[in-house]
């Protein structure tokens, strides 16, 4: 197996393309594996339920793993299940890094699945801090976390979205996925520079890079991974590789291709934008390197649930109500009522109902659809699930037990 630290231009692994790769370990340099693909029982059966095609990918590549399920935002305890089983899969493949996301998407074992924006506000900042640390003690080494696409801002946040980043790089030893789609599509949906948001980053910890191509429907760009990186993505890449430190370029593409050579077209063109800033080659001890913490780190206070402070729970209730919301919307509860009467139908203080009111509601209604559509794919995935899992026993008892003789 080769050494398992990201350098060089790589692509984030879907098991439709595996031969493709394989076909191509001179011109892709590492690929970027989803964690959950592996961990989570229904996803490993119904793509590689022994591992083994996954073992295969590796032998072939380096590899760098990222996570989806860490919901690091949300104001109530981590899953700590979930960071024992990636820990787990870390060992047992060995890999050297591992990223998530920074935002939040689960409340009390509701899961939007939808990467919503945490208000950047200080409190959020130290909860972020503390999540992180209790995090870093299962996985045992600085991770990333990445910077996401997000249907709306919260309205009346303390503070940019940069700097909230650079807070919890204050408050913790995290590296940062700079997703440079998400910059893209975040400037066009809801303003401001691009160029400037990269620059007021915490550039030197910003280590991955991710692009994709999305699209545009309904006036809004979606962060959908289906279609090839645009010029002004490119254009982004070849910016944040002058001024931060990353040295790893991933390309995320999510629908199954027709064919892998616009695919690889968009690999090559990053590397020759890489290539204009970093050397071929990368340090010999780059292992050692991407397990370093950085030298200076403000100790905070954790901020704990036993004895909240008042804005921590406040936030909270937000949290709780938006997740709330959307699920109670997805399946009718709220139709025909006005947004007033949505807002006022939860227990929020007064200042979070006018924060929530100051919000774009077309953005609920946007995530309110976006949830309805996932929990009808979940039903098929299910029934996908479901037959994977018979025909992965019947694999190993043999057809006349799963019929039941
Ligand atoms: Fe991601
Ligand atoms: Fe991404």
């Amino acid at each position: 197996m080769p050494g398992n630290a990201a350098y060089g231009c790589g692509i984030a692994y879907r098991n439709f393309f595996h031969s493709a790769l394989l076909k191509n370990t001179d011109k892709i340099d590492f690929l970027e594996i989803p964690t959950e693909d592996y961990i989570v029982r229904a996803r490993r059966i119904m793509t590689d339920p022994t591992g083994s095609v996954l073992r295969e990918a590796m032998d072939a590549f380096p590899s760098v793993a990222h996570g989806i399920s860490l919901s690091i935002g949300s104001v109530e305890p981590i899953d700590e299940g979930i960071l024992t089983e990636t820990r787990k899969f870390l060992d047992e493949y060995d890999f050297d890094e591992w990223s998530d996301h920074l935002t939040y998407h689960r409340m009390k074992d509701q899961d939007l699945t939808i990467f919503v924006s945490i208000p950047w506000d200080e409190v959020a900042a130290r909860w972020v801090a503390s999540q992180y640390n209790l995090a870093r003690e299962i996985i045992k080494q600085p991770f990333g976390l990445e910077l996401v696409a997000y249907g709306f801002p919260v309205a009346g946040s303390e503070l940019s979205e940069a700097q909230f980043a650079n807070k919890v790089a204050e408050y913790t030893d995290c590296w940062f996925l700079l997703d440079v789609c998400n910059v893209f599509i975040n400037a066009e949906n809801h303003g401001g520079d691009p160029y400037q948001y990269i620059l007021d980053l915490p550039t030197d910890r910003i280590q991955h890079i991710h692009m994709a191509g999305g699209h545009y429907m309904d006036g809004e760009w979606a962060d959908s991974h289906s279609q090839p990186v645009p010029k002004e993505v490119f254009e982004l890449l070849d910016f944040a590789l002058e001024h931060t430190a990353a040295r790893a370029v991933i390309l995320e593409r999510d629908a199954p291709p027709r064919e892998f050579g616009p695919i690889l077209d968009d690999v090559l063109q990053a590397k020759e934008i890489f290539l204009k800033h970093r050397p071929e080659k990368p340090a010999p001890n780059l292992e050692e390197l991407v397990k370093l913490a950085p030298e200076v780190q403000t100790v905070v206070e954790p901020l704990s649930l036993n004895s909240p402070p008042a804005e921590l729970k406040n936030l909270q209730n937000y949290q709780r109500a938006l997740v709330d919301c959307a699920f109670e919307m997805a399946v009718g509860k709220h139709d025909g009522q006005t947004a007033e009467q949505i807002i006022n139908s939860f227990d929020l203080t007064d200042e979070w109902k006018a924060r929530w009111r100051e919000m774009n509601w077309k953005s609920m209604l946007k995530l309110k659809d976006k949830l309805a559509f996932i929990m009808e794919d979940d039903k098929v995935s299910a029934r996908y699930y479901q037959m994977a899992e018979m025909h992965h026993w019947a694999s190993i008892l043999g057809r006349d037990a799963v019929i039941g003789r």
